[in-house]
This record gives C-alpha cells, sequence and structure tokens, in this order.
C-alpha cells in the first residue's frame, strides 16, 4: 500500500489497481480503476530499458508494450530473453530516427505512452566520437517528439497520452563539494558532447509542452547499476574486471563523486511519473548515495572476495590501479529529489551495500550474459580509452 497524502494506491491482482482519492474530508473517497496503457518503449534492449520493460509487464501484464530500439552495441535481445512469449510485448528492431517506422508503430499499435530511454549513453564514447549522440540523442528525439505531435493531435489531444524522456543528471554540470544537490531548477550547464545531447533533447521535449501543450514528463536521473549493465561503465566493467583477474582503472586521483541508485528503484520511479507526474513537469532522481570513486571500488573489491570464490587475484583491491583522467571529467553530482517525495510519494528503497551484492550476484549467476559482450568490438573500444 502507498499514500501521498492525497491518493490511496491499493494492488488488488497485477492487472488493476485501485485509486482510492482522497479528496477532502466532506467528500466520499472515490474509487478509479486504472486503464490499460499501450506503452512504446525507446531502447528496451538497452540496460535501464529493458529492466524498466521486466518492470512493467510484472506489473501491468494487461499493458501493450512495445519496445523499439535499433540493437546498437550497448543494446542486446538476451536481455529480454527471458519475456519471450509473452502476448503482450512486442520488440521492433529499428532506429528512433526512423520517422516512417515511429509514425505506422504509433497508429499501428495505438500507442498512448512513450517511455523514451533510447540514447548513445557513455561519456567516454562521446569523447571519442560525438556524432552518434547529437543523432539519436537530439535528431532522434525530435523525431519522436514531432510524430507523437502529430499522432496526439490526430487522435484529438487526449489528456491522458503521455511522453516521458528519461534523462540525465549530467545536464546540470559539476558540483564542488560544498555545494548543494541538484534541484530542477538548477541551470543547465553540461560538460560533455554527452550530457551536452541530452541537455538539447530536454530542451526540445520542454518546448514541446509549452508551445504544443503535448503532456510531456521529463526525469533527471543520478548514476543507475544493476542488472544487464554493459561493462563499459564503472560498476560493471570492475566486476567483470575482478571476474577475469585484469587491473581497475581508477582515473584520475579516484575521488570523483556519483549518486548512486539501483536500477529497479529508477524504475519504480519512473512508473510513479508516468501515473501521477504533471505534465510539463521535470523530476530529479536519486539515490542518496553520494560515494568517491575510489571508496566505491574498494567496496566492490570486499564484495567480491567475499561473494565470488576462486577469485584469479585475492585481495582483488590488488587489481587496483590509477590511471589517465578522462577529459572534462565532472568532479561531483549529487540529486535532491525532495520533489518527487513531497508531491508524488517516491523514494529509493534499495541501500547501496544491498544493491551492490545483488548486483555481483546476478553477474556471478550469468556469466554467458556478461562473456558474450566481451567482443572484438568491445576489445577495440578497451585499447582506444585504456591503451
Ligand atoms: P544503454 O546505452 O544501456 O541503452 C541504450 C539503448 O538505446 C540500447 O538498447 C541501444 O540499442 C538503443 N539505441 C541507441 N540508439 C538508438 C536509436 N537511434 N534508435 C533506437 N534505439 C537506439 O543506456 P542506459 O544506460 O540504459 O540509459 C537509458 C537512458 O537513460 C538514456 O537516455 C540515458 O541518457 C538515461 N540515463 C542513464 C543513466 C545511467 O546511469 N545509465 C542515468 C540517468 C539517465
Ligand atoms: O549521472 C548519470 C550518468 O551516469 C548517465 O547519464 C550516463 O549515461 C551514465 O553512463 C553515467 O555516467 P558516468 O560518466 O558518471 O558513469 P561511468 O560509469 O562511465 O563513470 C562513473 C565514474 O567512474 C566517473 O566518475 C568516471 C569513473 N570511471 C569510469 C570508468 C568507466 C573510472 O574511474 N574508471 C572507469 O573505467
Amino acid at each position: 500500500m502507498f499514500w501521498n497524502g492525497k491518493t490511496t494506491e491499493v494492488s488488488i491482482n497485477p492487472d488493476a489497481k485501485l485509486f482510492l482519492m482522497h479528496m477532502s474530508d466532506a467528500q466520499q473517497p472515490s474509487i478509479q480503476l486504472r486503464q490499460p496503457r499501450r506503452i512504446l518503449v525507446t531502447g528496451g534492449a538497452g540496460f535501464i530499458g529493458s529492466n524498466f520493460v521486466h518492470h512493467w509487464c510484472r506489473t501491468y501484464p494487461r499493458d501493450r508494450v512495445v519496445v523499439l530500439d535499433a540493437l546498437t552495441y550497448a543494446g542486446n535481445r538476451q536481455n529480454l530473453s527471458d519475456l519471450e512469449g509473452v502476448a503482450n510485448l512486442r520488440f521492433v528492431q529499428g532506429d528512433i530516427c526512423d520517422r516512417e517506422l515511429v509514425d505506422r508503430l504509433l497508429r499501428e499499435e495505438a500507442l498512448d505512452t512513450i517511455a523514451h530511454f533510447a540514447a548513445e549513453s557513455h561519456v567516454d564514447r562521446s569523447i571519442l566520437g560525438p556524432g552518434a549522440f547529437i543523432q539519436t540523442n537530439v535528431v532522434g528525439t525530435f523525431t519522436l517528439l514531432e510524430s507523437f505531435r502529430q499522432y496526439w493531435v490526430a487522435e484529438g489531444s487526449p489528456d491522458s497520452y503521455r511522453f516521458l524522456h528519461v534523462s540525465t543528471d549530467e545536464v546540470f554540470g559539476s558540483l564542488a563539494a560544498e555545494d548543494p544537490a541538484f534541484t530542477e531548477t538548477t541551470p543547465y550547464a553540461p560538460n560533455s558532447p554527452y550530457s551536452a545531447s541530452k541537455a538539447g533533447s530536454d530542451h526540445l521535449v520542454r518546448a514541446y509542452f509549452h508551445t504544443y501543450g503535448m503532456p510531456t514528463l521529463i526525469t533527471n536521473c543520478s548514476n543507475n547499476y544493476g542488472p544487464y549493465h554493459y561493462p563499459e561503465k564503472l560498476i560493471p566493467l570492475m566486476i567483470i574486471n575482478i571476474l577475469l583477474g585484469k587491473p581497475l582503472p581508477v582515473y584520475g586521483d579516484g575521488q570523483n563523486i556519483r549518486d548512486w541508485l539501483f536500477v529497479e528503484d529508477h524504475c519504480s520511479a519512473l512508473d510513479v511519473v508516468i501515473h501521477r507526474g504533471q505534465p510539463g513537469e521535470t523530476y530529479n532522481v536519486g539515490g542518496n548515495n553520494e560515494v568517491k570513486n575510489i571508496d566505491l571500488v574498494y567496496r566492490l573489491c570486499q564484495l567480491m572476495d567475499e561473494l565470488a570464490p576462486d577469485l584469479p587475484v585475492q585481495p582483488a583491491e590488488n587489481l587496483i590501479t590509477f590511471v589517465k583522467d578522462r577529459p572534462g571529467h565532472d568532479r561531483r553530482y549529487a540529486i535532491d529529489s525532495t520533489r518527487l517525495k513531497n508531491e508524488l510519494g517516491w523514494v529509493p528503497k534499495t541501500s547501496l551495500d544491498e544493491g551492490l551484492r545483488k548486483t555481483i550476484e546476478w553477474y556471478l549467476a550469468h556469466p554467458s550474459w556478461w562473456r558474450s559482450l566481451l567482443s572484438q568490438e568491445y576489445q577495440a573500444y578497451y585499447e582506444k580509452v585504456y591503451a
């Protein structure tokens, strides 16, 4: 049961939720049965997108879920393999920049909601080659917005439709040690081609609400971790390198700070925002887990020593190696999610230690998943960044 002062949400069975509206003391509570949604999940074969598809199919089995994913190096059909055969789920391999395809899917599937995850998402890759980031993150988001706008107008501009744009805390730039955490009104100051492209897409989404009244929502989230995380990002890269007995490359002095959020908590925040967020608003999502990179890597090493049998190098911390810093490396991110807590009642449930344990256990149980990703492309990328 969940209560935010206005609404009590009672799960009565996986197919439906009752919303008991407590309007005022004078009014009788009314009961609303949740209408099934027909949702397009872009980037649903990536890390957060696939966790979100699992969350949505589990929570709302009567909803129609259409995944649109180009299956770039970061997209993986295996991330959805345990949902094979689910009748309400359709996977479409395609590019969000393909306007004809997006137009067709919206009409053919009578979609009413977009959860937009598709992006080029890795900062180091944006430094090596920014072009793909502008194409997918800016042009791709614009293509989705235009397609959804025309479709939404043709449908009579229904109030219930939603366009959720999943964005990042990196658009706010870098904090000094004593600065307060980012709020929804912190001015944008992106520092990498990745964060600049995400900032551009956020501005377009905002403009579509203000100009056309399209029911958009934006979330700006901190660093996620958990199952299905591609091993170019800090946590899965460290876990896999420990398993392989390879050096653990810590950039610069290791004192950079990130605010870590378990991916399932991010998915529950997005669920709440889709259902109860105010169109035109942005919501910050964070884990209240600010940690220095070097402390996180030490903690991962300890947990790996404890949970993984027969590691090639023990203790794992002997593998820690300081390497050349990332150009333009943001020093600190911290997210203030008070709005999400006060207005929609969301708080993260998973502590960092619990989330790290779950994540490590998932990687230990799925060696074929991560081993299949250590391709030539991955090795070539690794050489470029760490050589
Ligand atoms: P990811 O790189 O793991 O997945 C991206 C997915 O998008 C992949 O499946 C890829 O195939 C797909 N994709 C890429 N280009 C596409 C295109 N042109 N058309 C269709 N599909 C395409 O990314 P992620 O870490 O899951 O991040 C998802 C979203 O969340 C991104 O928008 C990212 O900016 C945002 N975000 C990520 C984090 C994080 O910590 N990972 C935090 C906050 C926000
Ligand atoms: O803050 C949200 C963002 O978090 C998302 O928008 C991005 O999509 C996501 O990739 C992530 O960006 P970061 O750059 O913070 O994540 P990454 O895992 O690449 O790095 C986390 C920190 O660890 C960062 O300070 C750089 C450092 N690092 C990273 C790698 C890959 C290392 O020290 N060594 C490494 O090998």
